[in-house]
């Protein structure tokens, strides 16, 4: 299991599929709890996806995993990953809460493949101990999966259950700590407090500051292994529960510090979205926000080419998404730069995904050691590859687990014979430069090519990222936004940079005001001013309804 690939895209495509599944029904039911459905879209995602062992044919199936979802308010997140997951079709989501339906309010065991009805909060603990000690006694190598909420750890009960598990040494038990920080009626520390005492009103700020997070030292001085990440970051879920398996004659928890209502900014970090349902008329500017989120990745031959584990580095201290590796052979591109050898050697000090871009002829014959090294994407040239040749490697690629690039240069049009492989790739990268070294100008042309391939792209359906790659930049990256990049390249203008958080906190800036505009831009078109004063009026929390009624002015809709 170690030496599978990461899944990546696979994992990030069915999350987002979930969470709009999640809008769907909410919206559908006229109730129900999508922020907490998102808090933990991606811990679910990453056990549906890769690690929980279960057949959905079969659901009682003896040596099944079991994960209990113990915040069972959070139901339609587990619903919608049990539609993409095959239990049932996705269409049965619109009858959540109804009279008669199987997907009720809370989980209930009416529906095959729940395994626990949560709702009343505080005991999935105590049963998955429960579950995980019958699992030793009848010597079954099933692995229980537990999400609890931070709200719920108020219950005494959760805290008995802890001491059991630690008592039975229970590694075969792994729960996460859904840790957004929000509870029904308000912030977890203001309720009942479980870091560190936060003083001053703006407690989201100090949320930021891990040092200050002491949920930790709890679970330690109860005897667990405990694993702190962030719980949206696919890599970081993967890396925790691979720690959790290798971990023996303890039970572990993963600290996850996620945000509720994540990737919906007007629900993020808001209270109001624990248990309520988007209204019908903002739903499709939901579900563009949905499709519109992105990802930065800095190209470390920007920087110290003699020190590329600094570089790497770097991007790990500046919170990138992925690592950008840029394979340059002197023969497609007249550079050099290096190769798989020095790409295994920076794989050990991070677990960011690396997004390996291979500017070299032939890249048949060397993909396989590109996903030996540790690669969580690998790229190809349109230029040296082929129909059949492409198609060897997007099988090497899939049965490794690893995501499936095509890159075109600027004087590229996407040749026909990839329309094939479209639905199934997971990037395409549209190169703004002449490949073969960082710095240089972005080519204006490149707009126009993104017009020209967004049709072709959505007629055969098509759902990876477009990479933008070269001359990207904060004056520019707004507008390739607008284009339908949804992953950027940052040479220059990001490694090239002393200060890599700040320089990538700046990308995220300016993408996130395009996005905004994007949606605004939605709003009034479906709605006009009734429905952008609407989207204005949902964002509460923090500065964003200042700068987004900022941005409808200046597009004169208010
Ligand atoms: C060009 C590479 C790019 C490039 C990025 O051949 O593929 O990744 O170096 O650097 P900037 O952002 O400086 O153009
Ligand atoms: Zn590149």
């Amino acid at each position: 299991m170690s030496e599978m690939g990461l899944d990546y895209y696979k994992i990030k495509k069915n999350v987002l599929k979930a969470r709009k599944l999640v809008i769907k029904a909410t919206n559908n039911a006229g109730s129900g709890h999508p922020g907490g459905s998102f808090s933990m879209a991606e811990i679910l995602g990453c056990l549906f996806y890769k690690y929980l062992r279960f057949d959905p044919k079969n659901p009682q199936w003896e040596n099944r995993d079991r994960l209990v979802l113990s915040k069972g308010h959070a139901a339609p997140g587990l619903f919608s990953n049990m539609a993409v997951a095959g239990y049932f079709p996705e269409s049965e989501l619109d009858t959540l809460r109804q009279f008669g339906s199987k997907l009720q309010g809370h989980p209930d065991l009416k529906c095959p493949g729940v395994e626990f009805c949560g709702g009343s909060l505080g005991t999935g603990l105590s049963y998955s101990v429960g579950i995980a000690l019958a699992g030793k006694i009848d010597s079954k190598d099933y692995h229980v999966f537990t999400v609890i909420g931070d709200g719920e750890s108020d219950e005494g009960q959760v805290w008995e259950a802890s001491m059991t598990a630690a008592k039975y040494k229970l590694d075969n038990l792994t729960a996460f700590l859904d840790r957004n920080f929000i509870q029904q009626d308000s912030y977890t520390e203001k309720v009942m407090p479980l870091d560190e005492k936060l003083e001053g009103d703006d407690l989201s700020e100090m949320w930021k500051d891990a040092s200050r997070w002491k949920t930790g030292d709890k679970w330690r001085s109860f005897g667990w292994n405990v694993i702190e990440i962030d719980g949206h970051r696919v890599e970081q879920i993967d890396a925790a529960i691979k720690k959790a398996h290798a971990t023996k004659g303890v039970p572990t928890m993963i600290i996850s510090r996620t945000i509720k209502g994540k990737s919906v900014e007007h629900m993020e970090d808001n209270p109001a979205w624990h248990g309520k349902a988007p209204d019908t008329d903002v739903v499709p500017i939901i579900n563009l926000e949905l499709d519109s989120q992105f990802m930065i990745a800095p190209s470390i031959i920007a920087g110290d080419m003699t020190n590329l584990e600094n570089e790497v580095k770097r991007c790990v201290e500046g919170r990138a998404d992925y690592i950008h590796l840029d394979v340059m052979d002197g023969q497609f591109v007249p550079n050099k730069t290096f190769d798989h050898t020095k790409i295994k050697e920076l794989r050990p000090f991070t677990v960011i995904p690396f997004d390996s871009h291979l500017m070299i002829n032939e890249p048949e014959k060397h993909v396989r050691d590109y996903i030996d090294a540790g690669s969580d994407i690998v790229t190809v040239h349109a230029e040296v590859t082929n129909e059949s040749s492409f198609g060897e490697i997007h099988d090497l690629l899939k049965q490794n687990h690893t995501g499936i690039g095509l890159a075109i240069n600027p004087d590229t049009e996407l040749p026909m014979w990839t329309y094939k492989f479209l639905s199934n790739l997971d990037q395409l990268i549209v190169m703004s430069v002449v490949p073969g070294k960082s710095g240089q100008k972005y080519i204006e042309d490149t707009h126009q090519k993104m017009a020209r391939l967004k049709p072709i792209l959505n007629e055969h359906n098509f759902s990876g990222y477009i990479e933008a790659d070269g001359g990207v930049n904060l004056e520019n990256i707004g507008s390739i936004f607008a284009d339908g990049a949804r992953a950027f390249v940052g040479g220059g203008a990001i490694i090239g940079q002393q200060d890599v958080r700040a320089a990538i906190r700046d990308f995220r800036e300016e993408t996130l005001k395009s996005r905004r505009r994007i949606l605004i831009d939605k709003a009034n078109e479906l709605g006009g001013a009734d429905l952008v004063n609407k989207w204005i009026g949902l964002h509460v929390v923090g500065e964003k309804q200042e700068q987004i009624k900022k941005i409808a002015q200046e597009a004169g809709y208010i």
